[in-house]
């Protein structure tokens, strides 16, 4: 007989067979797992990494090469808050690998951060000893762009920001070249938006008790406006001069200017005390692009009456940084004349005026109503916006999860430190989109109502 033979001849092709789909079934389960974790690919497929730090000091410095960041000084430290820096903290971030040397390194590079001091400088000659350098958009030249260390001994990143809309940006096609674009958009910017907002200080305003009760509002106008732009993208000065003949708007600024203060001034505070006293407030921006929202909105909210904004196709989605039935959107109405109507109506119903500021009314919002203003840290302001907008409001998701409120460079400081180089280096980059993308198109709040 020949079949043991045979037998042996199939149990050695099967076996072979069996311990290929082996092989496929982990490169596969692999390539799955890869995906969730760069730190696990460089693991398997380049050995060769190892982490030498940058330098053994404990400071990050910033070079800000277009020297367009006005709110520092030569040397000047950016406080930055790392209390939640722990050992703890580090060891959870680098858990999953398997090479303990690596591993080690890492946390030790992770836990480093609590000392850090992030130091910020416009000497173009420092650009050696940089750990990060930061470009102005709108300031770029393109021919006078440094080239950056990268490699195993040192690693040198770039970021670039603008707080203006993509109507008014320059050199948009650029941004492909660095490893972090930061703005106010929370989706499209790495690793995180920088926005208009500082969250805690804005929860603070959003709980804060009404300044002045509709009782007390007694401007002769019910709305106050105050820019200075009146050329804007988006047509909103001849919007507002159709609106002003349905209304009366007390305009402080240079467009259509019908009243004069001695109180009104560059300052945010003073303007958020004398929107306080109108019924609305004016907050609609100079363009209507994908999460540009500034301080007008910021300053409405922080005065406590109800800010009128523009918001069509999610131009910005306004959910998204505010709570519903917060605002009035003025495309919410078919005319011009309906949103006047609208107004008017709520500018003598203090039951449905009151139903915009749901919000500060809340019994549950007894820290505000109670105490006046309280210090609280941002995670008790975060708690506080959960108990009252509830866990799944828009905003809870957008705005306050994307932006913490600490400044980009300390932002970007710890994302450097507690992640992998090559990761952020081999990121798929893309430039800014363009107007025509993101924004609604020019005159938009005149041709809309007029076609
Ligand atoms: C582990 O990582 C270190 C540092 O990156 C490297 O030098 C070493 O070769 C790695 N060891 C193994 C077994 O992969
Ligand atoms: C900044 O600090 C460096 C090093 O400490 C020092 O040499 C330099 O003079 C300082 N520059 C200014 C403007 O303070
Ligand atoms: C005032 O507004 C409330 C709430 O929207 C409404 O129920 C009520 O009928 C209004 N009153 C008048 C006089 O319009």
């Amino acid at each position: 007989m020949r079949s043991p033979i045979k037998c042996l001849y199939l149990y050695f092709i099967l076996g072979i067979f069996l311990f290929n789909l082996y092989l496929l079934s982990r490169f596969f389960g692999e390539q799955e797992k890869f995906k969730h974790d760069p730190f696990d690919q460089q693991q398997h497929f380049r050995l060769f990494y190892d982490v030498n730090f940058v330098k053994n000091s404990n400071e990050f410095l910033v070079l800000d090469w277009t020297g367009k960041q006005h709110i520092f000084r030569e040397n000047d430290t950016i406080k930055c808050d790392f209390s939640h820096v722990d050992l703890k903290f580090c060891q959870s971030k680098f858990d999953s690998i398997i090479n303990s040397t690596l591993r080690s390194n890492l946390i030790e590079r992770c836990n480093r951060l609590a000392k850090l001091t992030v130091r910020w400088t416009n000497e173009q000659s420092l650009l050696k000893q940089a750990d990060l350098i930061a470009f102005h958009s709108i300031h770029i030249r393109v021919n006078n762009l440094p080239e950056l260390t990268r490699n195993d001994e040192q690693q040198q990143f770039s970021t670039v920001y603008i707080l203006e809309s993509e109507v008014h940006s320059l050199n948009s096609d650029h941004w492909h070249r660095f490893d972090f674009p930061m703005w106010y958009n929370l989706e499209r910017s790495y690793p995180e938006p920088a926005t208009y907002f500082d969250v805690k200080l804005y929860l603070d305003q959003l709980f804060a008790p009404i300044r002045v009760p509709f009782s007390r509002k007694t401007t002769t106008a019910p709305i106050a406006w105050l820019i200075s732009n009146c050329n804007a993208y988006n047509g909103r000065s001849a919007f507002v001069k159709e609106l002003m003949s349905y209304i009366r708007v007390d305009s402080y600024g240079h467009c259509l200017n019908n009243i004069k203060s001695k109180t009104v001034t560059t300052r945010r505070e003073s303007n958020s005390v004398l929107y306080s006293s109108y019924k609305f407030v004016l907050a609609i921006e100079n363009s209507n692009c994908e999460d540009y929202v500034t301080e007008k909105l910021i300053d409405a909210i922080g005065s406590t009456s109800i800010p009128i904004v523009a918001s069509r196709s999610g131009k910005p989605d306004y959910t998204r940084f505010a709570p519903k039935h917060s605002y009035i959107n003025v495309y919410d109405f078919k005319s011009v004349k309906d949103l006047a109507n609208h107004l008017n109506h709520l500018s003598t119903n203090q039951t449905a005026y009151d139903e915009y500021l749901w919000f500060r009314r809340l019994p549950i919002n007894k820290y505000a109503v109670t105490s006046g203003f309280i210090a609280r840290s941002l995670n008790e302001n975060l708690r506080l916006a959960d108990q009252i907008l509830g866990k799944r409001a828009t905003m809870r998701k957008w705005l306050l999860n994307k932006e913490t409120s600490v400044n980009k460079y300390c932002k970007l400081a710890q994302f450097i430190h507690t992640n992998h180089w090559e990761s952020i280096y081999n990121r798929k980059k893309s430039n800014r989109p363009t107007a025509d993308e993101v924004c609604l198109p020019t005159n938009d709040l005149v041709s809309y109502f007029h076609s």
